[in-house]
């Protein structure tokens, strides 16, 4: 695996990324960043290279991957039609952290969609990712770099403790900004569906294309979500993760129970609950009055427990508004346990 520190727009950062691309176009895989989180890329127009994607993160084969382009114009080969309302959201917040679904014409790599009669969409807004991108001159098949099951990465660090030796190279460009996946929008119907909430809100969507729904699989964990990755564990921590919803005094006597059992607790939480909690650890990822931060922590945090130093580790609740929907939509996902006050 080769190491790419990709640092102010030097010299040897163009070097960098076209040795990157050249091993793109020859069928290998190469982890870079975006926005988001950390992308795993190989070239979505073969399949060969798209199953060493599935291979180096141990996904299953079903769950369909997005494809990542440098512009609008690098989607229409691949596509049946743009849809009015894909055209509107792709204007509106495209490069940005959205991903659109849109009816495939059957001639991407069939493991990048996993069989589907669509394909995923999405133009990231880093100036790592388009380079690459420039430079490759391919659409690029990219899941998160992540081992499957694990929280996303959001540093290079986080790729290199998944998947150091099992890919071709990883271009370092430091912390991702937004921390949290891009907003999945099916766009094949008449009103378009959330399938993942994300970096892009549901309000953000609705000022564009009026009506938006949420996937009812997103409020309903027992039913199937449609988009095939979300039936899946996730952003799984080394120890249990309890989700704690309630008052402040209830979070320290959940502390405190878990405590006199002899077990190790860690709490990951906002400023304003840390400075009302006695516990062992206590890991801050932000302020209540400012979700974007907490969006930007949460991966981290969740990687930063080892199961050496906690048996538990319990989490505050956020308000499930803005990105908050996309915070609780990871957080409940990565949970064992939910714990409400009021039950
Ligand atoms: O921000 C992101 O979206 C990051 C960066 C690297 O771009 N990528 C990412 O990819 O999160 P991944 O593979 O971890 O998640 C892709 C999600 C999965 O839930 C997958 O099931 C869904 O998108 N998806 C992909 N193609 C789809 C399709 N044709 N129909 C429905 N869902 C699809
Ligand atoms: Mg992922």
């Amino acid at each position: 695996t080769r190491l790419w520190k990709i640092e102010d727009n030097t010299q040897e950062n163009q070097i960098a990324i076209q040795e990157a691309a050249e091993l793109i176009r020859q069928q290998e895989v190469i982890a870079f960043p975006t926005e988001t989180v950390y992308g795993l890329g190989a070239n979505a127009t073969n399949h060969q290279a798209v199953a060493k994607i599935f291979e180096a993160k141990g996904r299953p084969s079903d769950n369909p991957l997005i494809v990542h382009v440098a512009n609008r114009e690098q989607m229409k080969p691949y596509v049946a039609a743009v849809p009015p309302l894909a055209d509107k959201l792709i204007h509106a917040f495209m490069p940005g952290p959205l991903t659109v679904i849109l009816p495939s014409n059957g001639t991407i790599a069939n493991n990048v969609t996993a069989g589907l009669s669509t394909v995923a969409f999405r133009i990231p807004d880093h100036p790592v990712a388009k380079q690459l991108l420039e430079s490759c001159q391919l659409p690029l098949a990219a899941p998160s770099a992540n081992r499957s099951g694990k929280p996303s990465p959001t540093k290079a660090s986080h790729v290199y403790d998944d998947l150091y030796g099992k890919i071709a190279g990883i271009l370092d460009g430091g912390t991702t900004g937004v921390g949290l996946e891009s907003t999945v929008v099916d766009c094949t119907g008449e009103i378009p569906i959330v399938l993942r909430p994300g970096g892009i809100t549901k309000e953000q969507l609705e000022q564009v294309v009026g009506n938006v729904m949420l996937d009812p699989a997103l409020a309903e964990q027992h039913d199937k979500p449609k988009a095939p990755g979300m039936k899946y564990t996730h952003y799984e921590p080394e120890a249990p993760l309890w989700l704690i919803r309630g008052t402040a005094d209830f979070f320290q006597s959940t502390v405190d129970r878990i405590e006199r059992e002899g077990k190790k607790v860690a709490v990951m939480c906002s400023e304003q609950l840390a400075a009302s909690l006695q516990a062992d650890q206590i890991k801050v990822i932000g302020s209540q009055h400012d979700l974007t931060q907490i969006a930007v922590h949460l991966y981290d945090a969740l990687r930063s427990f080892k199961k050496t130093d906690v048996d538990i580790i319990l989490c505050e609740s956020f308000p499930q508004t803005g990105v908050g929907e996309a915070i609780m939509n990871r957080l409940t996902k990565a949970a064992s346990v939910v714990v409400d006050e009021e039950k």
